[in-house]
């Protein structure tokens, strides 16, 4: 097994974590007494109740339950950079150089937080990211897809600013995969991309959803990479397909064994895509509620894999850099 030390010195890039997924239990509490939130009365009252708690989830919308409970502490521009900010630094200590961050204004806008307020303190984190601690980053706007898609719309609308102006480089969807297959969501998709053809896509699918929900988001939502996207084994056209046009998926190892989408991590299909040149990065997905940040995904994969050498563990890098949304330049300092 390679070491661990040689894990925290890769050039590691994150392109999946939700930054309302970074919020730990001991800024949750603290956040809801500086902004006067009364959290639901079933809701655990302590950070060590919460964190019990955290560790027995059923599945995607037993986690989703308690992740929305946590959005609601959220409330000014500071909050958001706060949270963002922190889980920069804490990335920083793990060896990663670059990240790709989703957000979720729907769950924010819903409150009456405008999204200017949420994407502002979001931005103001990554800028200082770059500036002090040298980590490269995107954000990310996900539509809900519990929501209805005519509010994904409006939701699309309301950011035209934050998405012609570069605040924002890309658009995703997530929350409760099933029953809200991709094609809800066209008319969303090619509104932003009426609004700015630079803009990049992605789409959560094939986490508990069905191949088809991937090969559908590719088809179309016309996204370049697949969020989770597991399932995709079960279809082997699928897999020539993700091969062949280089479509990454972003795999979150800790949170599929945390939502039970495996039970361990060993059975995740790794050696089944790298196998079928699929290219995959590991990621966090919500690191507050699965119980690691980046470099604990790596270092549980490497523990579940222990014949991965250097190599193939170069290879895993290598195209987790190139499946980055950056430019040319970065990746090039990056590989
Ligand atoms: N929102 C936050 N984490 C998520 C996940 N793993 N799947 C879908 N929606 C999410
Ligand atoms: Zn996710």
């Amino acid at each position: 097994m390679v070491s661990q030390d040689f894990l925290k010195e890769l050039p590691k890039c994150e392109h999946h974590l939700h930054l309302e997924g970074t919020l730990e239990p001991d800024l949750l509490f603290p956040l809801a007494r500086r902004n006067g939130i009364t959290l639901p009365t079933e809701f655990p009252q302590t950070v060590g109740e919460l964190e019990t708690r955290y560790g027995q989830f059923k599945d995607l919308q037993d986690f989703l339950d308690y992740y929305y409970v946590g959005t609601s502490v959220l409330i000014k521009e500071q909050d958001f950079h706060d949270l963002a900010w922190a889980y920069f630094q804490k990335v920083h200590a793990q060896g990663l150089v670059h990240a790709e961050v989703f957000y979720d204004p729907q769950s924010h806008t819903t409150r009456g937080i405008p999204i200017e307020v949420v994407t502002r303190g979001f931005e103001t984190a990554c800028q200082r990211a770059e500036q002090e601690l040298g980590i490269t980053s995107k954000l990310i706007m996900c539509l809900l897809r519990h929501m209805d898609p005519q509010e994904g719309l409006q939701t699309i609308e309301d950011a035209s600013r934050l998405l012609s102006s570069g605040s924002v480089h890309g658009i995703g969807l997530d929350s409760a995969e099933r029953p809200f297959p991709p094609e809800l969501f066209v008319e969303c998709y090619e509104r932003a991309r009426s609004i700015n053809p630079e803009l990049q896509f992605t789409a959560h699918a094939g986490e508990e959803g069905p191949a088809k929900y991937v090969s559908n988001s590719l088809d179309l939502l016309q996204v370049s990479r697949i969020d989770h996207g597991v399932n995709s084994v079960h279809d082997e056209e699928l897999l020539q397909r993700l091969a062949q046009e280089k479509i990454m998926l972003t795999v979150c190892p800790l949170s599929n064994v945390k939502l039970q989408v495996v039970s361990r991590v060993s059975q995740i299909p790794l050696q089944k895509l790298l196998d079928a040149n699929v290219p995959f990065s590991l990621n966090s997905d919500d690191p507050a509620y699965f119980g690691g940040y980046i470099l604990d995904n790596y270092y549980k994969v490497a523990e579940e894999f222990p014949h991965w050498n250097h190599e193939v563990w170069s290879t895993i890098c290598r195209n987790s850099i190139e499946g980055s949304w950056c430019d040319a330049k970065r990746k090039n300092e990056l590989l």
